[in-house]
């Protein structure tokens, strides 16, 4: 133990530097070795005596689970640690990291550790959206913390401000791009002209997308990030079911040659607002693609790189940005988890709860009233622009003028006037 000097009764002396030996021992589980895992461990192993500093607390890893014990893991997972026994591991154990997916067996382990009295953090957007109130349920039944700032746009710290450093103030809408491989392949349609299916091979051959990309492209991944920040922003359970959702699979390299010319760029957006109606409020939470203007900031968010804008009454509008996924920008943010976890145990206190007083409803996309671009391929006929307007304003719809131009005509000389088709209706997204 280091001696520091006394100092006046009014000025206290510093606090003694305490040896890392006599700090108190807390023992972790980690579930699951894989991108995500392995880092989690490799920046144990590097920072383990920073850590113990900085939580008062020694962080020792006692197990890690996977599935198959026979692969090797490289340096940072040692082979004596693995286990395929998750169910054991997480009976004695004060924290839980868990970094292996799914719902199912994630769930069970997550629910089994906190009856056993550990304070857990997870990086699992899918389980938390699907069934995030019974994670809840359990973290309250048995005092425990429930930790997730890795489920929603990895490394860029989103859910502890949403939670904790905006919850004095009123939040109007969070909107952003919070999945990067699909930013990724927009990005590259936009810079090089690729069409869509181009664009995802590219994005699958150097790493950004997986080998089944359906989670990313048809949107389910942003929509589960959506009803993760809808719920905490706006104090209320909002299911994946409420959240409308659309991927990107349908936009076409015209259509962003198209919104070019609009001077617009297409984005993934995830949108969670609070809509104020006479009777009340309620909340829309929606992902799909939308034109924003290429002056806007999240226009111009390239490659794999995610962007949030939160909009609060009295803080006014915040910009988060950084890289969203990734094995060692995910681990930074489970790590963070952890160590706000661990000061609790050794300090006493307990994590945010979930807070869900306001109740808020959702409101379908039906009820939302919105600008879209709407791509029509047509006849090239006289006419038929006349027809397409007329059909339109007798459903009480008008044509923005810069619009009216990007509509693509087909030749067919001679045929009989064929309905016209819509290809793709991507919402046209304006600051308020
Ligand atoms: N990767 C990212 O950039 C990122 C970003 C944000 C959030 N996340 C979230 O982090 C979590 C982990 O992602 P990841 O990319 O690290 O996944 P991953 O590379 O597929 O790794 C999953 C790990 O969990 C283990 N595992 C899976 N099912 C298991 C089971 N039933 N029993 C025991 N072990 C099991 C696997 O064991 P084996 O190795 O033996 O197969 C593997 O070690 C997911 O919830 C993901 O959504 C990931």
């Amino acid at each position: 133990m280091t001696q520091q000097p006394s100092g006046h009764p009014e000025h206290p002396a510093p606090r003694e530097t305490v040896a890392l030996t006599d700090l108190p021992v807390l023992r972790v589980a980690v579930l699951g070795a894989g991108t995500v895992g392995t880092e989690v461990l490799r920046l144990l192993s590097h920072q383990g005596d920073d850590l113990a500093h900085r939580i008062g607390g020694r962080l020792e890893v006692v197990g890690v689970s996977v599935r198959d014990l026979d692969r090797d893991r490289g340096e940072h997972v040692p082979a004596g640690l693995l286990t395929e026994d998750a169910h054991a591991l997480v009976r004695d154990v004060d924290l839980v990291v868990e970094v292996m997916g799914g719902i199912e067996p994630a769930r069970s382990l997550l629910l089994e550790a906190m009856a056993n009295g550990a304070s857990v953090v997870t990086a699992n957007k899918a389980l938390l959206a699907q069934d995030g109130a019974t994670l809840y349920e359990a973290a309250d039944a048995h005092g425990v913390d429930l930790h997730f700032e890795a489920a929603v746009a990895g490394a860029i710290p989103l859910v502890r401000p949403v939670r904790e450093s905006l919850a004095g103030d009123r939040i109007q809408r969070v909107m952003g791009i919070v999945n990067g491989t699909t930013n990724f392949i927009l990005d590259a349609m936009t810079r090089t002209g690729a069409d869509f299916d181009d664009a995802l091979a590219t994005a699958q051959e150097l790493g950004y997308a997986e080998a089944d990309p359906t989670a990313d492209i048809e949107g389910h991944d942003a929509a589960a990030k959506a009803s993760i920040l809808a719920s905490l922003a706006f104090h209320s359970r909002v299911r994946l079911a409420d959240v409308h959702c659309e991927g990107i699979t349908s936009v076409t390299a015209q259509d962003i040659a198209a919104a070019a010319r609009m001077g617009r760029t297409i984005k993934l957006l995830s949108i969670v607002e609070r809509i104020e109606e006479e009777n009340g409020e309620r909340i829309s939470a929606r992902v799909y693609p939308a034109l924003i203007p290429d002056s806007h900031p999240l226009a111009s968010v390239s490659e794999a790189y995610n962007a949030v804008f939160i909009e609060a009454e009295a803080a006014g509008s915040l910009m988060f940005y950084g890289q969203g996924a990734g094995g060692a920008p995910t681990a930074s943010a489970v790590l963070g988890d952890l160590v706000s976890a661990a000061r609790a145990r050794v300090h006493g206190g307990v994590g945010p709860r979930e807070s869900r007083y306001a109740e808020l409803e959702s409101i379908p996309l039906e009820e939302l009233r919105s600008a879209f671009y709407v791509s029509l391929t047509v006849q090239d006929r006289p006419g038929v622009l006349a027809e397409v307007a007329g059909t339109l304003s007798g459903y009480g719809i008008s044509i923005s003028p810069s619009t009216r131009s990007c509509c693509r005509r087909t030749a067919r000389a001679g045929s009989r006037p064929a309905p016209t088709s819509a290809s793709a209706r991507i919402a046209l997204w304006s600051p308020r």
